[in-house]
């Protein structure tokens, strides 16, 4: 007997981005049974088991239904905003100018320092209703602007406090490899081994951390400080993501295969030698557009080598104050195929079956039997549209964990 809880959503079209039944896994008529939270069957309503007589009915009008939308790499928590080098970067200075300059992601950790739990929570929430109306059910959120002990742990827990604010799936990343904080300059060693480390720990002792990822690069870390935070955190059993490969090439791509990282973020100046590492460590490649616009670049990641080795790529907004202060997953869609190249299919795809397997998550991302009932419901009438338009919601209604 159905519960209250459980329902058929009736005359719809389901991209189910199931692999294998290309375009978009697309049914047309369809229905999906929603019991307990999770999706007991879907199909076309031809094919509707006769078990499902008498269930609630929502008539969906034709709408599309989509897996719900995954943000797989956001830093929403942080303290004050950073337009001033957005006017000092339209002014001639460089990212890394600034940052050695001790503005960027450093600015940052001043202010969040400053800000408070309930602030730090107060902001974000803003950032996160902005995803949530686009269709999000489920959002990564990094620590990396505390990089003190107890700052790192109040970001993340701000971080899990999301999750009892608003309907939707958090999952945390500690980042303390993201900057060396002013009082550490010059030794980016002595960071690592004092405070980002011991901190880790700490927050996995807490139940605070989910993954593990860094920031390796010339303005951050070297990939052998890097991988003494890997190495902790293989020994924690947390599974390890990376900024990798972002401005140059120091072989993040290979250090974060070598660790069968979840993913392996940004990647512009990823080789084909990286893509191969990572199609066989099972690395998701994240894309993330907004930092590619924001600062300009020009070296695309190797989208082609990505495909060539089939690399699942996942597409996320990086949301945070400096290189990518973009809280919308939608144009995050359409910058990816027109700036980068992805096709509105990959486009989706990066934002739910891949973005789901960049968090390591494997009850989302499709719509498929015993997932999760994280859906979309969309005012359009092809799954290209969602990708297509620029600056336009088209987003009727979003359920999460069965919830509308
Ligand atoms: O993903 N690359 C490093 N970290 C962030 C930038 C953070 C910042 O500038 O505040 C990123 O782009
Ligand atoms: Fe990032």
């Amino acid at each position: 007997m159905p519960t209250d809880h459980d329902y058929l959503l009736n005359n719809t079209r389901i991209a189910t981005m199931a692999t294998g039944f290309e375009p978009y896994g697309l049914i047309n008529d369809g229905v999906i049974a929603v019991s307990n939270g999770k999706i007991s069957w879907f199909g076309p309503a031809s094919a509707l088991p006769a078990t499902y007589a008498g269930w609630n009915e929502q008539d969906i009008d034709g709408r599309l239904v989509t897996p719900g939308l995954i943000d797989c790499h956001t830093h929403i928590v942080f303290g004050g905003n950073r337009a001033l080098e957005f006017e000092m970067r339209l002014n001639g200075a460089s990212y890394e100018d600034i940052a050695r300059a001790g503005g960027g992601i450093v600015s940052t950790v001043t202010s969040t320092r400053k800000a408070g739990l309930e602030a730090l929570i107060k902001d974000a929430l803003t950032r996160l209703d902005a995803l949530i109306s686009e269709g999000v059910t489920c959002v990564e959120v990094k620590s990396g602007y505390g990089l003190d002990h107890d700052t790192e742990l109040t970001m993340l827990r701000a971080a899990r406090a999301l999750a009892t604010k608003r309907n939707v799936t958090i999952k945390t990343s500690f980042l303390g490899a993201h900057a060396v904080p002013a009082e550490f300059k010059g030794r980016a060693d002595a960071y690592i081994d004092d405070i980002c480390i011991p901190t880790l720990k700490a927050a996995h002792a807490q139940g605070l951390v989910d993954a593990v990822d860094g920031f390796c690069e010339g303005i951050a870390f070297t990939p052998d400080q890097i991988e003494r935070v890997f190495l902790v955190a293989q020994k924690l059993g947390i599974p390890v993501k990376l900024h990798a490969e972002q401005l140059s090439n120091l072989g993040g791509t290979q250090l974060a295969a070598r660790f069968n990282a979840l993913s392996a973020d940004h990647v512009e100046y990823a080789t084909d030698a990286g893509a191969q590492a990572l199609a066989k460590a099972g690395s998701v490649a994240v894309i993330l557009p907004g930092a590619f616009y924001t600062l300009h670049e020009t070296q695309a990641p190797p989208i082609d080598s990505f495909r060539k080795h089939g690399v699942p790529m996942a597409i996320a907004t990086d949301c945070n104050p400096g290189s990518s202060p973009l809280a919308s997953i939608l144009l995050t869609m359409n910058m990816a195929c027109t700036l980068l190249g992805l096709t509105p299919e990959e486009a989706l795809a990066g934002v739910t079956r891949n973005a789901a397997s960049a968090l390591g998550l494997a009850d989302r991302g499709e719509i498929r039997e015993g997932l999760r009932a994280d859906l979309a419901i969309w005012d359009v009438q092809s799954p290209a549209e969602l990708s297509y338009r620029i600056g336009f919601n088209s987003l009727h209604s979003r359920i999460s964990g069965g919830v509308q």
